[in-house]
């Protein structure tokens, strides 16, 4: 039995183990994890990375990962990390069979990319604990899959674990991913953490699990419209206006949240974010994505304040506590017109919320020493976090969660009066939800949703012939201020030097305008105007996931806690051939709060990938517009009614008659007696 698995494969790590790797030491280091495993689950655990390492290598390897376990709570098998920078290289520089493989080479490399990962040494690629896969020993194997994958074959990777190639057709998806999907019973952050610590559970949080993350760009679009409709919405700014004059504060200068300033930034605002971590900071200062940086509270303000008065946006990263912020604009009276925050509240305990009183490195060092006492203080600064809200909400200020769990958090160290209905979460929060009041009725009900490409050459020339050509088509296609909003975007989108890894756009867009843009690039790229391409989405969407307390929350007919949508969404994207597909648990707001899913699709120019991108474009977002249309949501069912004309004959989506409230009160009355 010994030499079976070794004789049988001709795909497996090759027999010489890696040289160790230097570690670069500027780079940021994951926490270590919680895992709380028994003496028989650490034997397992070595056991289980050992599977990847021939059995000559055992003595030698099970020290390793034995060391790493208790350093880190989880084996990386940092051996097996290629030394020097990941990144996303021309498709040519990747072996292959067919272009499918080469392409997702690309996208996990970008994943990576020093510039572009959170941990990089520990395949985090965003959101504290969003990982590629779970260990080098899995990146390795999977690289050495895609090369030999051909175009009608298709490769299952579960939670990071590349399981094997199985025969399949040309219009199937060539690569099938799952992660951290667990049964009902066992579906909770502490199994979670068991299985992750075991080796067999991946958080794939979004798009970092679905080898799609591209740079904190993926997300400013969002943001940028988050912020603008809430200026529209809350502070009665005109369709044709932006937030100059406005003051903007959140916190969060991470993987994602690294978004909010620049987003601020482009619509005119004045804003002020908060970040525990100078690293980070750094980063986003010489990336250009905040435009002041300073651990001074006075500071901060003062240089906001000067900006909002002279009408100019600013985007002024402060080093230190949210909470000791928000503290400071209270007592100085600054009027604050919108707030937010995007720490990582889907993780608090693991390092993803900072206590106020600790800094960053005494934040990570009490992690690793007494997860318990970081715990209380933990829940004591979410608390106190939630009473400042509440009294800037009293001064007009208008709070939304910006999708990270941030209110649940509250909820969770056992606030009940944050909740609608003052007992539990069922009924959502008294703060909505960003796409409660904002992003589902003003974009998700039309299908309006993170659509995104990379240009697979690396050549910004690539990116900026595809920008023009998507200006082009919004412009000839503007319905309404969302359309001209997206125009605007993509329009200014090279000069706002959003680029940061690959060269990749987000361009918000519906169900058409996917269609479209997709068909055109394809175009482009058959005629030799451009090189391949690779389409994908973020997970944050109409669609692809299910979420009761971000992407789902204006969802309101009762089905916000089901789980069907993304899991249809994500078979229907496999019987339409994308080129690969994922489905997670947790997405940004945690194990066991939401069950997303995205896809790849290699744009070659052949006929066959128009033809699956008249089927699956339309069908990946359609499925979310017509949940929403089901659930009685008036801009879905506009939009299911044009659908339905627009394709007579060949789709058809089913529409909810609407009763009147009277007369169902009315009804149950003359029952109840
Ligand atoms: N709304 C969306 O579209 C969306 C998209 C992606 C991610 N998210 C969610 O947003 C959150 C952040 O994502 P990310 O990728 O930026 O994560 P991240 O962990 O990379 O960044 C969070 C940052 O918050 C900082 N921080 C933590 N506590 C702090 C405190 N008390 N004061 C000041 N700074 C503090 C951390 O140092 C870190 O840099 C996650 O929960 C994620 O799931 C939302």
């Amino acid at each position: 039995m010994k030499d079976l698995a070794n004789e049988a494969m001709t795909i497996k790590l090759d027999y010489d183990l890696p040289e160790y790797p230097k570690m670069d030491p500027q780079y940021r280091r994951a926490p270590r994890r919680e895992s709380h495993l028994t003496q028989a689950d650490k034997l397992l655990a070595i056991k289980n990375a050992l599977r990847y390492i021939h059995p000559d290598h055992h003595a030698q390897m099970a020290k390793e990962f034995a060391q790493e376990l208790e350093e880190h709570g989880r084996i990386y098998g940092y051996r097996f990390r290629p030394e020097g920078k990941l990144y996303g290289k021309p498709i040519d520089e990747y072996k292959g069979k067919c272009i499918e493989g080469k392409a997702i080479q690309v996208m996990i490399d970008n994943n990576l990319d020093f510039d572009v990962a959170l941990y990089p040494y520990e395949l985090v690629t965003y959101g504290e604990t969003g990982q590629v896969c779970q260990n080098w020993m899995q990146y390795r194997l999977i690289k050495k899959y895609l090369e030999e994958l051909t175009d009608e074959q298709t490769l299952v990777v579960m939670s990071g674990h590349p399981l094997g190639l199985f025969h399949s057709h040309k219009m199937a998806p060539r690569v099938i991913i799952s992660n951290g999907l667990m049964v009902g019973t066992f579906d909770d952050q502490e199994n979670f953490n068991r299985a992750a610590a075991l080796g067999v559970a991946n958080y794939g949080q979004m798009t970092a699990g679905g080898w799609m993350y591209i740079g904190p760009q993926g997300i400013v679009h969002g943001t940028f419209n988050t912020l603008l409709n809430a200026g529209r919405l809350k502070l009665g700014i005109p369709n044709d206006k932006d937030l100059a004059g406005k003051l903007f504060i959140s916190a969060g200068l991470g993987g994602m949240s690294g978004a909010q300033g620049k987003a601020a930034e482009i619509a005119g605002a004045a804003s002020i974010i908060a970040e525990v971590d100078d690293s980070r900071i750094d980063t986003r200062y010489t990336q250009g994505w905040v435009s002041h940086r300073t651990g001074s509270l006075e500071e901060a303000v003062n240089i906001a304040l000067e900006h909002q008065k002279a009408g100019k946006p600013c985007a002024v990263a402060y080093h230190g506590n949210i909470v000791d912020l928000l503290e400071y604009l209270y007592e100085k009276n600054v009027h604050v017109d919108l707030m937010s925050d995007q720490t990582s509240c889907h993780v608090p305990y693991d390092g993803g919320y900072c206590p106020q009183g600790l800094t960053f490195e005494q934040r990570t060092e009490m992690l690793d020493k007494d997860p318990e006492g970081f715990r209380k203080l933990v829940d004591k600064t979410l608390q106190h976090h939630y009473e400042m809200i509440c009294k800037f909400h009293e001064r007009g200020t208008y709070f939304f969660d910006y999708g990270n769990s941030f209110l649940k958090a509250v909820y969770d160290t056992g606030v009940k009066s944050i909740c609608k209905n003052g007992e539990n979460d069922l009924d959502g929060f008294i703060f909505p939800s960003y796409v409660e009041d904002i992003l589902g009725p003003c974009l998700f009900d039309f299908g309006y949703g993170p659509f995104r490409w990379c240009c697979l050459s690396r050549n910004p020339e690539d990116l900026h012939k595809t920008d023009m050509a998507a200006a082009e088509y919004i412009k000839a296609h503007n319905r309404r201020y969302q359309d001209y909003d997206n125009y605007v975007w993509v329009r200014d989108a090279e000069k706002n030097k959003l680029v940061v890894g690959t060269q990749c756009r987000i361009l918000y867009q519906d169900a058409m305008g996917r269609m479209n843009l997709a068909l055109k690039f394809n175009e482009m790229v058959r005629n030799g105007e451009i090189g391949p391409v690779i389409l994908g989405r973020d997970h944050h969407d109409t669609g692809g996931t299910d979420a009761p307390f971000r992407e789902t929350s204006n969802i309101k007919d009762g089905s916000n806690i089901m789980a069907e949508m993304a899991t249809q969404c994500y078979a229907g994207n496999a019987a339409r051939g994308m080129s690969y597909i994922a489905l997670h648990n947790g997405g940004g707001t945690g194990i066991g709060r939401a069950i997303n899913g995205g896809f790849g699709m290699v744009l070659d120019g052949s006929e066959r990938v128009d033809t699956i991108l008249k089927m699956a474009m339309p069908w990946d977002t359609m499925i979310g517009v017509s949940r929403r249309s089901w659930a009685r949501n008036e801009n879905a069912m506009t939009t299911v009614a044009e659908y339905n004309k627009m394709y007579a004959g060949q789709d058809h989506i089913t529409m909810p008659y609407l009763a009147d409230d009277k007369l169902v009160e009315d009804a149950l009355k003359s029952v109840e007696g």
